[in-house]
């Protein structure tokens, strides 16, 4: 048997990157998935988002594990496609189990303040339009993960004056993520079900991989490459990597949908190389 045998998860963004990692880690421990990608762009993001290929190569890696998913196109600033698309896969795969809301964007570097709503409604409105679409079939003792960001728990990670409006509203939408999965631990704990936040450093996926990204790290240099920005990423972190793999963020992932992490809930769990130790050092009480 395995960890989350013949559980249903629903997750957002699941066609590359970190919701692909949760779904093949989560189908190798049994479970079923449903999973949703915008598989388009959005115009103030400066790096491309997922395809319908890799939407369809998710789902070919998911059925190659034995497993079964029903996946579709939909966004979640969009609750009535997210409500659809859970509905539909609830039906075909006997209800709900967890859900890892955890599509985003990081439109860095505009000075354009629809970036900044841009940002907040993919990766804070979009998380709670998750949830919203999960709740009517959600089981009682099931697990809602949302993702985060240390960027949302550092000051100036990205909402410094370099990084624009985009910046600004991916740290204003990670602290609303933080902020929301607390109250929404307190609100769902009479039924059961526990809501928690993953906050990673740099991980290894297409969005850190990007030449706005690249830019913050190197600021020196006007178009800097990857080989630039390795020497760079360390910086953040106190341990001496520059970035985790999707695959460790899917471990941490894995354990809270499992019922191994029944009693947690409104936990804000980091999985960021000691970046906020680093960075947010204890003060020496006042004298
Ligand atoms: N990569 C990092 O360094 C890093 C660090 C901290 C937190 N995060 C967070 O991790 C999560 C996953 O990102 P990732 O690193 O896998 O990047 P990614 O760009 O590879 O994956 C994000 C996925 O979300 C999808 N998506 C974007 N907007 C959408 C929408 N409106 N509707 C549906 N799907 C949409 C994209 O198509 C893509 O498949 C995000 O919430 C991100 O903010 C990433």
């Amino acid at each position: 048997m395995g960890r989350v045998q013949d559980k249903v998860v629903f997750i957002t963004g699941v066609a590359r990157g970190q919701g692909r990692a949760h779904a093949l880690r989560l189908a190798e421990e049994g479970a079923d998935i449903i999973g949703v990608d915008l598989c388009a762009d959005i115009a103030t993001n400066g790096y491309a988002l997922a395809t319908r290929e890799d939407l369809d190569e998710t789902v070919r890696q998911v059925e190659k594990l034995g497993r079964r998913i029903v996946a579709r196109q939909a966004d979640v600033r969009e609750p009535g496609e997210l409500r659809e698309a859970v509905a539909a896969g609830a039906a075909e795969l006997g209800g709900l189990d967890a859900v890892v809301a955890q599509a985003g964007i990081c439109p860095l570097g505009t000075q354009d303040p629809q970036a900044f709503l841009d940002a907040v409604t993919v990766d804070f409105n979009g998380v709670v339009h998750a949830v919203q679409a999960a709740l009517p079939h959600l089981r009682d003792g099931g697990s809602i993960v949302a993702t985060g960001s240390v960027a949302g728990l550092l000051p100036g990670g990205t909402d410094n004056p370099a990084n624009g409006f985009g910046g600004m509203g991916y740290a204003f939408a990670k602290r609303a993520v933080a902020s929301f999965v607390h109250d929404l631990a307190a609100t769902m704990a009479p039924r059961s079900i526990r809501a928690n936040a993953v906050h990673p450093t740099n991980t290894n996926t297409a969005m850190l991989n990007s030449d706005p990204m690249y830019r913050v790290f190197r600021p020196d240099l006007e178009s800097p490459t990857r080989e630039d920005v390795l020497l760079a990423f360390p910086a953040l972190n106190a341990m001496p990597v520059g970035f985790v793999e999707p695959e460790d963020i899917a471990s941490l992932v894995l354990f809270l949908v499992s019922d191994e992490s029944r009693f947690m809930t409104g936990l804000q769990l980091r999985v960021d190389a000691g970046a906020y130790v680093k960075n947010r050092p204890q003060q020496p009480p006042a004298l």
